[in-house]
């Protein structure tokens, strides 16, 4: 199918006179796929449609959040009914408890949380509160994970930032990085390594426990458990970056899923239903340190703003119906199963990876399970792979380093549609 574009081609003329690449956020300008961006109208279900008129199957689902499905009545009511109550008030509401009760309830690990606007803030002041209870300014990261653009998190990140080959950024002072130790995902011994020489210096370990930013790749088995393990001896606290695997890849998030008790958590995304959310949270004890109770600033004129709330509220009050996470596990199965069936058949050598209701494809015969086997994927053939889902009406991840995203809106048709797609495409790669 040829798709129509010249909407999207006039629109971004214009966005480039205004914004940097015209977008919003550096991904989404398909620089590492080839092609243009589309400027999309409007979704529904599983599907969005640009301004062209082309209607696509959506894998991206603004990147997590619509665990749903775009529009979904429910949550599209609830905010209705919140902006005509106000759309913010800059003092505290009902709806933040009524969210925060619903997050503790499925996370009782996290005793308190503090709201904010999006992952980045909150993963920069869950690294501010373990810096100021522990008084050590250290923090052990891993290579190729992303935490959102937080200065000193900005090293070897993976996401946006891997995508263009630039995973840390200038205008990041060396002195801000000094405290920041990478160590290549999986890699416990090198956790080892790192706090035998340094535990003292260090106050957080800050994880995606499974990671989405290089593509999807899963824990090693006993590597979360053995990274609790050494953070407890080593008084370090343990961070989990929860804002792309909170109520995606279990209701507890990977937390629940690996059995694993963190002492901070950051959330995002679903938890604010496709509305600009954040949270961080944990123990007791360590939010106690945070204003107004305790001496960490940290503030925000919109946060825990009632139409996040509302839209968050709505969201995880569909996702604890019983079997939700079974049926979303089912489809995902079904796709992931169906896209080696259709690599097999094109006789493309691909690894396909996924937990839950994340999921990548990539191109390499070999596992995925750190930054440096993701590097060895042939991205140029993940961008033809790419454009030729896009001409067959299936939107991916613009990038062979993100996670595909599945809704409870994708149908079982909706596989069936995107593997005979991926049949297709995947012959034309060769
Ligand atoms: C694991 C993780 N942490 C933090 C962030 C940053 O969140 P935001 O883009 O809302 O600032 C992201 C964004 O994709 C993420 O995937």
């Amino acid at each position: 199918m040829k798709l129509r574009t010249d909407k999207s081609a006039d629109a971004l003329k214009r966005a480039e006179a205004l914004m940097p690449g015209g977008v919003s956020s550096p991904v989404r300008a398909f620089k590492a796929v080839g092609g243009q961006p589309l400027f999309i109208a409007s979704g529904s279900g599983s599907k969005i449609r640009d301004i062209d008129g082309n209607s696509f199957l959506d894998y991206v689902m603004s990147w997590g959040p619509l665990i749903l499905g775009h529009a979904h009545p429910a949550v599209v009511e609830a905010v209705r009914k919140a902006l005509e109550g106000g759309a913010s008030f800059g003092a505290p509401t009902v709806r933040e408890i009524e969210l925060a009760e619903r997050v503790t309830a499925a996370m009782p690990w996290i005793e308190q949380l503090r709201f904010v606007n999006s992952g980045t803030e909150a993963t920069m002041s869950a690294i501010r509160l373990a810096r100021a209870a522990t008084g050590r300014p250290g923090v052990i990261k891993f290579e190729g994970c992303y935490h959102g653009h937080v200065d000193a998190l900005l090293v070897k990140a993976g996401s946006g930032a891997m995508t263009f080959g630039a995973p840390s950024s200038p205008g990041v002072p060396e002195d801000t990085v000094r405290h920041t130790h990478i160590v290549p995902f999986n890699d416990l011994e090198a956790v080892r390594r790192t706090l035998d020489a340094s535990a003292s210096e260090i106050a957080a370990v800050i994880l995606e426990p499974v990671v989405g930013n290089m593509g999807c790749i899963p824990p090693g088995e006993g590597f979360l458990k053995g990274l609790a393990e050494l953070c407890e001896r080593q008084g370090v606290l343990l961070v989990l970056d929860e804002v792309m695997t909170g109520f995606r890849v279990a209701r507890g998030g990977a937390a629940e899923r690996y059995g694993i008790r963190p002492d901070l958590v950051t959330l995002g995304k679903v938890i604010g239903g496709g509305l600009p959310v954040g949270a961080y949270g944990g123990r007791r004890d360590l939010m106690q340190l945070v204003s107004p109770v305790g001496p960490v600033y940290q503030a925000g004129t919109l946060s825990g703003n009632p139409l996040a709330m509302a839209a968050g509220i709505a969201t995880l009050d569909l996702l604890s119906a019983a079997g939700t996470y079974e049926r979303l596990e089912a489809i995902s199965q079904q796709l992931e199963q169906g896209l080696v069936n259709a690599a097999a058949e094109a006789g493309v050598a691909v690894r396909v990876q996924g937990v839950g209701s994340m999921l990548s494809l990539f191109f390499t015969d070999q596992p995925v399970t750190d930054c440096a086997s993701a590097l060895r994927c042939d991205t140029e053939r993940f961008g033809r792979f790419f454009r030729g889902m896009l001409e067959r009406g299936v939107y991916l991840p613009p990038s062979q380093f993100e996670a595909w995203f599945v809704s409870l809106a994708h149908s079982e048709e909706d596989i069936a549609c995107t593997v005979q797609a991926a049949r297709e495409a995947l012959k034309q790669t060769v």
